[in-house]
């Protein structure tokens, strides 16, 4: 989605301004700009396309020289990817930069041309700019009250007022926004990787606050012009671990990156060897009583989600409803008082897992999130938050955020199968204990890379494949399917294997491979067979399996073997062949592996 970056301070801030703005190109972008005050003047470049044209066109041209102004990344919504469409928007009074979506903005644009305003642009945001220009009255802050008062929908504003050219100014509402705090120095991102760089300190801008950004002043007011004071706020990322580290892609890098950041979401949950969730304020009696649990999400998170039901389900003995977001929201569920709702998303911005958690807290729900990125909306919006300490996840497709997800899940279902009396405290102890060594066998699996390499060599040039498994190896095909196709295009689906004859083996052939997941022990030779009934339709088959499962000769084209843990915990490995042969497949068919097409990493509109 957007990102909007804005600097305040003594740097060229052309530069800071790409630079931050080259920090948030992992949310998804598809033109980009900025606007600098030059000798007092607004001088705004901008272009379809990749940072790098922007680059190139102000080595062209020659960039805007000043050390005050906002820059933006797009992600179109309304009107094309153009050079016109592009950020920012405004004349020479008034320019903006905007993220989110204006609902009410074909109204405003009719009231603007009734008063005899031109638009060039077919986007929303252009309607915000000039209803500001059509407000200003040498005011900004009053301006901006004025506008914010007339425009639904959800916005995040980095504003310049010609008349102000030492001032940046700020809005949000439903979309993210931050103000880094540097040392005569001050910074604007969408989140803090923009300007981690720079200063690890910021403030986090809530719903309609105003905020009016010097070199060396932040001042905040509220919707009513009341002065607002803020808690200072300290990023714990490290800058580094927004780069990629000697690695080809961030995607690589996080998926090394699991076994570490397991162990930094669990670790700090277990005292004395048992869960302990004290931090999310939940005591184990409100835990145990429970009637029903939704866990609602969108993508990868909800995949973590359906590792989390049969885990939960399994364990706890408890009923766990898996719901996609954009449907939950709108199907008008039964959730109610009594009842959990657990939404987990890496971002924390996800605009349908939001709504989901908002339906819940409106209909009695107790809400619990599960988020990586701190201080996010959904981490604060919920009753209970547990952060999953993976750091920045850069690449849009997920990787270390699904394992520090279902890492949260495993914990969670083992604190509640035991204050539900479903499982004793030794086989609590023990479950807690294996789940402490799985960073240890993350590690070790990482080996199979050889394999996965090899394994996507063959599926370069399929058009489309499936990918088959029973209980939890079907839970977590779900995300090995995601993975192949938001990265390498082509087409994949994930079945239960048993469903297979239900219609879809109509479309095996020596055409389609399949990917078959098999570590349930129970479930094992009932997937063998499915694997057969495929195998003598012609498709190749590729295993993802145990080290020591003892297999009949020919019965796969290629085994990728896996270290084995407890049966319930091997999602926790079987995710890193399926992540690397989605990978290796995106690279072998040259595709931009960490930007895929049409995708942004935190999607923040519906
Ligand atoms: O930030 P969130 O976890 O809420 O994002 C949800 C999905 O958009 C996300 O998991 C998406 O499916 C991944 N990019 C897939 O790799």
């Amino acid at each position: 989605m957007c990102g909007i970056v804005g600097y305040v301070g003594e740097q060229d801030a052309a530069d800071v301004l790409v630079d931050a703005l080259s920090k948030l190109e992992y949310r998804g972008y598809d033109s980009a700009g900025i606007a600098v005050f030059e000798d007092g003047e607004i001088k705004v470049e901008k272009c379809q396309g990749r940072l790098d044209n922007l680059r190139k066109k102000m080595e062209e041209v020659g960039k805007p020289e000043g050390c005050v102004g906002i820059g933006h990344t797009r992600w179109a919504t309304h009107g094309e990817p153009s050079d016109i469409n592009s950020h920012p928007h405004g004349n020479k009074r008034v320019t903006i930069v905007h993220n989110g979506i204006i609902e009410n903005y074909k109204e405003v644009k009719e009231f603007l041309v009734g008063k005899g305003y031109e638009f060039v642009s077919e986007t929303d945001t252009e309607t915000v700019a000039k209803l500001l220009d059509y407000y200003y009255d040498g005011n900004p802050v009053d301006t901006i009250i004025k506008v914010v008062s007339e425009i639904t929908g959800s916005y995040a504003l980095g504003i310049m007022f010609a008349d102000y050219p030492e001032h940046v100014y700020a809005v949000r509402k439903d979309s993210p926004m931050l103000i880094g705090v540097g040392k005569g120095e001050n910074f604007l991102g969408s989140d803090v990787t923009a300007f981690l760089k720079y200063t690890k300190d910021y403030y986090l801008i809530e719903q309609d606050e105003i905020c009016d950004i010097t070199a060396n002043a932040i001042k905040i007011v509220d919707i009513h012009k009341n002065p607002i004071k803020k808690e200072l706020q300290t990023a714990t990322w490290d800058v580094n671990a927004a780069e990629k580290g000697g690695y080809a892609h961030f995607m690589l890098k996080e998926i090394h990156e699991q076994s570490n950041a397991v162990k930094m979401t669990i670790s700090p949950r277990v005292k004395d060897g048992m869960p302990d969730f004290s931090e999310t304020g939940m005591t184990k009696e409100e835990l145990a009583s429970f009637r029903q649990i939704y866990i609602v999400a969108c993508g990868t998170a909800m995949h973590a989600g359906m590792v989390g039901k049969y885990v939960i389900e399994k364990l706890a003995r408890t009923s766990v409803i898996v719901d996609i977001a954009s449907e939950f929201r709108y199907r008008d569920p039964l959730i109610g008082e009594g009842d959990l709702l657990i939404v987990i998303s890496q971002s924390g911005e996800t605009a349908d897992t939001k709504a989901a958690l908002a339906l819940g807290k409106e209909r009695g729900a107790k809400t619990l999130a599960i988020v990586n990125v701190v201080g996010s909306s959904i981490a604060r919006e919920a009753d209970m938050v547990l952060y999953t300490n993976a750091g920045p996840e850069i690449s849009v497709a997920s990787t270390k955020a699904y394992s520090v997800q279902i890492a949260a899940m495993y914990l969670f279902a083992f604190e509640l199968a035991y204050v539900k009396k479903a499982i004793s405290e030794d086989e609590c102890r023990k479950y807690v204990k294996e789940l402490l060594e799985i960073p240890d066998y993350i590690t070790h699996t990482l080996d199979v890379k050889k394999d996965c390499q090899q394994v996507a060599s063959k599926l370069l040039n399929a058009d489309s494949l499936l990918y088959i498994g029973r209980g939890l190896d079907y839970a977590l095909s779900m995300e090995g399917s995601l993975k192949l196709k938001e990265i390498s295009y082509i087409h994949s689906e994930s079945y239960a294997a048993g469903e297979l004859k239900h219609g879809t083996i109509s479309l095996i052939t020596e055409h389609m491979p399949v990917i078959a997941v098999a570590t349930q022990k129970a479930l094992i030779e009932k997937t063998v067979s499915n694997i057969k009934e495929v195998k003598a339709r012609g498709a190749k088959v590729y295993l993802v399996c145990g080290e020591s499962l003892q297999l009949e000769e020919g019965i796969a084209d290629a085994i990728i073997r896996i270290p084995e843990v407890d049966e319930i915990l091997m999602p926790t490995l079987c995710a890193i062949p399926l992540q690397l042969i989605a990978y290796y497949t995106s690279v072998l068919r040259g595709n931009d592996v960490d930007k895929p097409r049409n995708l942004a990493k935190s999607v923040t509109v519906e």
